[in-house]
């Protein structure tokens, strides 16, 4: 008995012997997984999801919401979240990284794992990033679905520059900078309009000239009718002066982005250090703004703190607070119309536990994907 796409509470005598095979339901209470009893011992189906179906299932407006619910989840300290465990390939410029999570009242678990090796386009006609997720039962420990995680990564990357921009950055936005004109460019752009509807100007730079350009005419044809004005620009300057919101998506290991630039008021989401040497800000603005974190652990080991902090720029006590705290509802986000404020996103295992656990859902509901006995 194969079940190729669709998952179903299926009986059937086994030619084998005098079992009874049974097919639950996924979603039935305390088997997310597809099982088969037998006498002996019960076997698991897992559903298998690759990057192309992923990306048919996922809507950013529901990233959006479930990165908002692993903030919360996190600032409630209602998560288990090792901070991520990296490995170094030095000699091809490259990490992998391993992500678990288990979001306790939700009962989603996952692991990511995702490499960063921003020289793969060049070199290998690769992604920089690429991941795959396992998405496990916490009930029994059974592997639920294996899926593509490259697109989760983009998605949930995004979203979090638009939950953080909902409690950080002054209402009503009109102007956008993005810095790097790469994938994550894209999901930056998705996320913040799809946030906030409108944008009078958006302005990109990338150090590639062409790929600024291209970025700039793909926001063009997809998003057109939603923004004013879309420049590629030829400097990280005349990208950023006056910007209400900036992004930076970089691999970058030395500060793009320069104080005198940033206007006051302006929210920058600070997406491309995610790796101990990685930086993209001038240290002054992170000394002027208020600084909001994702994970301390994370945040100091790799993200854009790492490097202002192991050099004595700034000190813990700059650092204001984690942006779970502030979706909980436990602290303020802005608090004033003219402070700059600044989030450091580093990536956390649980906004991509709860974006699979809506592709995994998704999946079941559409009859996508493969289901295979591994285990
Ligand atoms: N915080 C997170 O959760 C998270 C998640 C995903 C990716 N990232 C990081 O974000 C960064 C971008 O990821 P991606 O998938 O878009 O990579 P990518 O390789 O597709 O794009 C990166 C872009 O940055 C440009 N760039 C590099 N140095 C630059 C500089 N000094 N000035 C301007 N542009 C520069 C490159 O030309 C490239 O176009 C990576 O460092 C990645 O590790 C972080």
């Amino acid at each position: 008995m194969v079940l190729e796409n669709r998952v179903d509470i299926v009986t059937k005598k086994s030619p084998f012997s005098s079992h009874t095979l049974i097919f639950l339901h996924p979603l039935a209470r305390h088997t997310e997984c597809c099982i088969a009893m037998t006498a002996q011992h019960a076997s698991v189906k897992t559903l298998l999801l690759t990057g192309r179906q992923v990306k048919r299932l996922l809507k950013m407006k529901d990233v959006i919401g479930a990165v908002e619910d692993a903030f919360r989840h996190k600032g409630l300290s209602k998560v288990q979240m090792p901070p991520k465990v990296y490995l170094f390939y030095d000699k091809f410029d490259g990490d992998l990284r391993t992500m678990p999570s288990y979001v306790e009242d939700m009962d989603v678990s996952a692991v990511k794992i995702v490499n960063v090796h921003p020289r793969n386009a060049k070199e290998h006609g690769l992604r920089t990033v690429m991941g795959l997720l396992v998405l496990v039962s916490p009930h029994n420990g059974a592997p639920m679905a294996i899926m593509d995680a490259t697109h989760i990564t983009d998605m949930r990357t995004g979203a979090a520059s638009a939950v953080a921009s909902k409690y950080l950055a002054n209402k009503n936005p009109k102007s956008l900078s993005i810095i790097g004109a790469g994938n994550q460019a894209r999901t930056q752009m998705m996320a913040l309009i799809t946030q906030y509807g409108h944008f009078d100007e958006v302005r990109l730079f990338d150090i590639d000239a062409e790929k600024t350009k291209a970025a700039a005419r793909q926001f063009r044809r997809l998003y057109g009718d939603q923004i004013g004005k879309v420049r590629a620009t030829t400097s990280p300057e005349d990208a950023v002066e006056g910007c209400d919101i900036i992004v930076t998506a970089t691999s970058s290991r030395a500060p793009i982005v320069m104080n005198d630039w940033v206007k006051d008021g302006a929210h920058i989401n600070c997406i491309g250090a995610d790796a101990p040497g990685k930086q993209e800000l001038d240290p002054a603005i992170l000394k002027r703004a208020q600084v909001i974190i994702d994970d301390w652990e994370q945040a100091s080991h790799s993200g854009e703190i790492n490097v202002p902090l192991s050099k004595g720029e700034v000190t813990r006590n700059e650092i204001d607070g984690e942006i779970g705290e502030i979706v909980a509802g436990m602290s303020v986000g802005r608090r004033s119309e003219s402070e700059v404020t600044v989030f450091c996103s580093t990536g956390l295992a649980v906004q991509d536990c709860l974006t699979a656990k809506i592709v995994y859902d998704t999946a079941l509901a559409q009859g996508v994907g493969r289901l295979v006995q591994i285990v």
